[in-house]
Protein backbone atom coordinates (compact mmCIF):
# COMPACT_ATOMS: atom_id res chain seq x y z
CA UNK A 1 0.00 0.00 0.00
CA UNK A 2 1.38 3.10 -1.21
CA UNK A 3 2.06 6.01 2.22
CA UNK A 4 2.03 9.77 1.50
CA UNK A 5 5.97 11.19 3.20
CA UNK A 6 7.19 14.71 3.29
CA UNK A 7 10.68 16.12 3.09
CA UNK A 8 12.67 19.20 1.78
CA UNK A 9 14.54 18.39 -1.48
CA UNK A 10 16.75 21.12 -2.83
CA UNK A 11 14.84 23.98 -0.57
CA UNK A 12 11.70 22.98 -1.68
CA UNK A 13 8.89 21.24 0.35
CA UNK A 14 7.73 17.57 -1.19
CA UNK A 15 4.98 15.57 -0.88
CA UNK A 16 4.79 12.55 -2.61
CA UNK A 17 3.63 8.96 -2.50
CA UNK A 18 5.82 6.18 -3.04
CA UNK A 19 5.52 2.44 -2.03
CA UNK A 20 7.25 1.36 1.08
CA UNK A 21 9.83 -0.52 -0.74
CA UNK A 22 11.19 2.22 -2.51
CA UNK A 23 15.00 3.19 -2.07
CA UNK A 24 16.03 7.07 -2.11
CA UNK A 25 17.87 6.61 -5.39
CA UNK A 26 14.42 5.22 -7.13
CA UNK A 27 12.95 8.19 -5.30
CA UNK A 28 15.34 11.12 -6.78
CA UNK A 29 15.33 9.18 -10.18
CA UNK A 30 12.48 8.02 -11.16
CA UNK A 31 9.77 9.12 -9.59
CA UNK A 32 11.14 13.06 -9.27
CA UNK A 33 12.69 13.18 -12.18
CA UNK A 34 16.42 14.45 -11.03
CA UNK A 35 18.77 11.96 -12.65
CA UNK A 36 21.92 13.46 -11.68
CA UNK A 37 22.36 11.23 -8.97
CA UNK A 38 23.88 8.27 -10.85
CA UNK A 39 23.37 4.20 -9.90
CA UNK A 40 26.46 2.44 -10.55
CA UNK A 41 26.81 -0.70 -8.43
CA UNK A 42 23.46 -0.86 -6.60
CA UNK A 43 25.00 -2.09 -3.54
CA UNK A 44 26.63 0.15 -1.32
CA UNK A 45 29.84 0.04 -2.93
CA UNK A 46 30.67 2.73 -5.22
CA UNK A 47 29.03 5.98 -3.95
CA UNK A 48 27.94 7.02 -7.23
CA UNK A 49 24.39 7.42 -5.83
CA UNK A 50 25.90 9.52 -2.86
CA UNK A 51 23.12 12.37 -1.54
CA UNK A 52 23.15 14.47 1.56
CA UNK A 53 20.34 13.62 4.01
CA UNK A 54 20.70 16.40 7.43
CA UNK A 55 23.95 17.43 5.48
CA UNK A 56 25.24 13.86 5.93
CA UNK A 57 26.56 11.78 2.89
CA UNK A 58 24.56 8.60 1.95
CA UNK A 59 24.45 5.65 -0.30
CA UNK A 60 20.74 6.43 -1.67
CA UNK A 61 20.88 2.95 -3.19
CA UNK A 62 20.54 1.53 0.30
CA UNK A 63 18.47 3.89 1.90
CA UNK A 64 14.99 3.39 2.50
CA UNK A 65 12.98 6.18 0.65
CA UNK A 66 10.29 6.51 3.45
CA UNK A 67 13.27 7.35 6.06
CA UNK A 68 13.69 10.94 4.84
CA UNK A 69 10.02 11.79 6.02
CA UNK A 70 10.78 15.24 8.23
CA UNK A 71 14.31 15.20 6.56
CA UNK A 72 16.36 17.39 4.13
CA UNK A 73 17.27 16.19 1.02
CA UNK A 74 20.14 17.60 -1.02
CA UNK A 75 21.15 16.51 -5.03
CA UNK A 76 23.63 17.52 -6.78
CA UNK A 77 21.10 19.56 -8.52
CA UNK A 78 20.13 21.80 -5.65
CA UNK A 79 24.04 22.95 -5.44
CA UNK A 80 24.27 25.15 -7.91
CA UNK A 81 23.03 29.02 -6.54
CA UNK A 82 19.75 30.67 -7.85
CA UNK A 83 20.96 32.53 -10.70
CA UNK A 84 22.06 29.19 -11.78
CA UNK A 85 26.05 29.91 -10.89
CA UNK A 86 27.96 26.50 -9.89
CA UNK A 87 28.69 25.50 -6.21
CA UNK A 88 32.58 26.63 -5.38
CA UNK A 89 33.21 23.19 -5.09
CA UNK A 90 31.71 22.15 -8.35
CA UNK A 91 34.03 25.06 -10.04
CA UNK A 92 36.97 23.87 -8.12
CA UNK A 93 36.48 20.04 -9.65
CA UNK A 94 36.08 21.63 -13.72
CA UNK A 95 39.01 24.12 -12.88
CA UNK A 96 41.57 20.86 -11.37
CA UNK A 97 40.64 18.23 -13.44
CA UNK A 98 38.45 16.42 -11.41
CA UNK A 99 35.90 15.21 -13.94
CA UNK A 100 36.72 13.23 -16.49
CA UNK A 101 33.33 10.94 -17.55
CA UNK A 102 32.17 12.24 -14.93
CA UNK A 103 30.00 9.81 -13.50
CA UNK A 104 31.37 9.32 -10.15
CA UNK A 105 31.27 13.27 -10.14
CA UNK A 106 27.58 13.95 -8.33
CA UNK A 107 28.45 11.78 -5.35
CA UNK A 108 32.14 12.97 -4.99
CA UNK A 109 31.08 16.61 -5.29
CA UNK A 110 28.44 15.47 -2.47
CA UNK A 111 30.57 13.65 -0.35
CA UNK A 112 33.30 16.91 -0.40
CA UNK A 113 30.30 19.03 0.57
CA UNK A 114 29.44 16.69 3.77
CA UNK A 115 33.11 17.30 4.95
CA UNK A 116 33.68 21.11 3.90
CA UNK A 117 30.48 21.74 5.49
CA UNK A 118 31.76 19.98 8.95
CA UNK A 119 35.45 20.58 8.47
CA UNK A 120 36.20 23.71 6.33
CA UNK A 121 40.67 22.90 6.58
CA UNK A 122 41.11 19.48 6.09
CA UNK A 123 43.89 17.49 5.94
CA UNK A 124 44.52 15.36 2.94
CA UNK A 125 44.16 12.34 4.97
CA UNK A 126 40.72 13.68 5.95
CA UNK A 127 39.94 14.54 2.08
CA UNK A 128 40.61 10.98 1.51
CA UNK A 129 38.88 9.61 3.65
CA UNK A 130 36.05 11.98 3.17
CA UNK A 131 35.45 9.98 -0.52
CA UNK A 132 36.69 6.42 0.38
CA UNK A 133 33.50 5.28 -0.17
CA UNK A 134 33.58 6.85 -3.84
CA UNK A 135 35.03 4.78 -6.66
CA UNK A 136 36.41 6.92 -9.42
CA UNK A 137 37.65 4.71 -12.95
CA UNK A 138 39.39 7.57 -14.20
CA UNK A 139 41.01 10.38 -12.56
CA UNK A 140 43.32 8.44 -9.95
CA UNK A 141 41.92 10.82 -6.97
CA UNK A 142 44.74 12.85 -7.60
CA UNK A 143 42.72 16.00 -9.04
CA UNK A 144 40.09 14.98 -6.92
CA UNK A 145 41.78 16.18 -3.80
CA UNK A 146 43.11 18.85 -5.40
CA UNK A 147 39.84 20.06 -6.45
CA UNK A 148 38.80 19.96 -2.77
CA UNK A 149 41.50 21.36 -1.25
CA UNK A 150 41.34 24.02 -3.57
CA UNK A 151 36.94 24.02 -3.20
CA UNK A 152 38.47 24.76 0.71
CA UNK A 153 40.57 27.40 0.46
CA UNK A 154 44.24 25.31 0.23
S1 LIG B 1 24.95 2.81 -6.62
FE1 LIG B 1 24.85 3.21 -4.51
S2 LIG B 1 26.81 2.76 -3.76
FE2 LIG B 1 26.89 2.18 -5.87
S1 LIG C 1 35.46 10.83 -13.62
FE1 LIG C 1 34.91 8.89 -14.48
S2 LIG C 1 34.47 7.65 -12.76
FE2 LIG C 1 35.27 9.46 -11.92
Amino acid sequence: MKQTISFVLNGESVQVEIEPHLTLLQLIREKLGLTGTKEGCGMGECGACTVLVDGRAINSCLFPAMEVEGRTVTTIEGLADSQGDLHPIQKAFIENGGVQCGFCTPGMVLSAKALLDENPSPTEEEIRNSISGNLCRCTGYVQIVQAIKAASGQ
